[in-house]
């Protein structure tokens, strides 16, 4: 079968864990994560809300990405407090020190797997992950390695995609259905947005708690800029996964009905909340 190179809302897998994230869903990943948060601006609200960040706080955020999270974790734990971005992708972390450096904020980043975090046990009030254990080879190790470094009662959240759960507003259910499926396979744990809380409790989180948000796209563009719809549509159609007539029919029938106002595309993000045991 065919690799589409898709990373759904997030990055080519295998680039997840390489580190080469210079391009996601085609593009160069800075810009595609800048869009990704405008999306997603209600779930990192929410993640915030339920860390419970207060000032003074030692936080930690694993797959940074470009940094945006940290910073604005920064406001939130204030000068007596401390943020640490860390992501596997040097290109992520040369980014992520940019964007501080202009900020002038009080946070810093590095280059670092989950799977080997660079501090000492006990080190942080809380530690959030968004959109990074679905790349993950082993998330159990990943998330334990996460509340290691985290304080005996602190919290962590990790929060990914459910890839099964992507609902495009186009009527051939059956081609439809086979694309999907085909695209978001390519991420290396697609359905991992369900698999969250028994990854949690597996690492040996304490009080685990789940709640899944929903992602609202409206229009095409944003459901490409979040997911690639049209690209899997195209490849898919390319690649024989689907006969080429039926893709090329969904490509003409999202556009129109986004010519109308009317396409939308929804999915969901599970956001998993667990304490390190006293
Ligand atoms: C889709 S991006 C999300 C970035 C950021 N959390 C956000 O919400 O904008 C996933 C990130 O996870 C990082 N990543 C993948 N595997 C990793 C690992 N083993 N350790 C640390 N970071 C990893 C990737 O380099 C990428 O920057």
């Amino acid at each position: 079968m065919a690799t589409p190179g898709s990373d759904g809302t997030a990055g080519a897998p295998p680039a997840g864990e390489t580190g080469d994230t210079t391009t996601l869903i085609g593009r160069p990943a800075d810009r595609y994560l800048d869009e990704a948060a405008d999306h997603l601006a209600a779930v990192k609200d929410e993640i915030l809300r339920r860390l419970r960040v207060r000032p003074g706080h030692r936080v930690l955020d694993v797959g940074c990405g470009n940094g945006t999270d940290a910073l604005e974790l920064a406001r939130h734990v204030g000068d007596a407090g401390e943020v640490v971005g860390v992501d596997v992708s040097e290109e992520a972390v040369a980014g992520a020190i940019g964007r501080g450096l202009a900020a002038g904020a009080g946070v810093s980043f590095q280059v670092a797997s989950v799977y080997a975090l660079p501090f000492p046990d006990a080190s942080f009030d809380a530690c959030r992950s968004e959109r990074m254990v679905q790349h993950l080879e082993d998330p159990v190790a990943g998330v334990r390695e996460m509340l290691r470094v985290t304080k005996p009662g602190g919290r962590i959240l990790v929060a990914d995609p459910d890839h099964g759960m992507w609902a495009p507003d186009l009527a051939d259910r059956e081609t439809t259905r086979a694309v999907l499926a085909w695209w978001f396979d390519n991420v290396r744990n697609p359905w991992i947005g369900r698999r969250l809380p028994g990854v949690l409790r597996a690492a040996g989180a304490r009080d685990v708690h789940v709640t899944v948000m929903p992602v609202v796209l409206r229009g095409v563009a944003a459901a490409d800029g979040l997911t690639g719809l049209m690209d899997a549509l195209r490849h898919a159609g390319d690649a024989g996964v689907v006969p080429a007539e039926r893709a090329r029919a969904l490509r003409e029938e999202a556009a129109r009905r986004d010519a109308d106002g009317g396409f939308v595309m929804y999915g969901a993000i599970a956001l998993a909340e667990g304490r390190r045991p006293e």
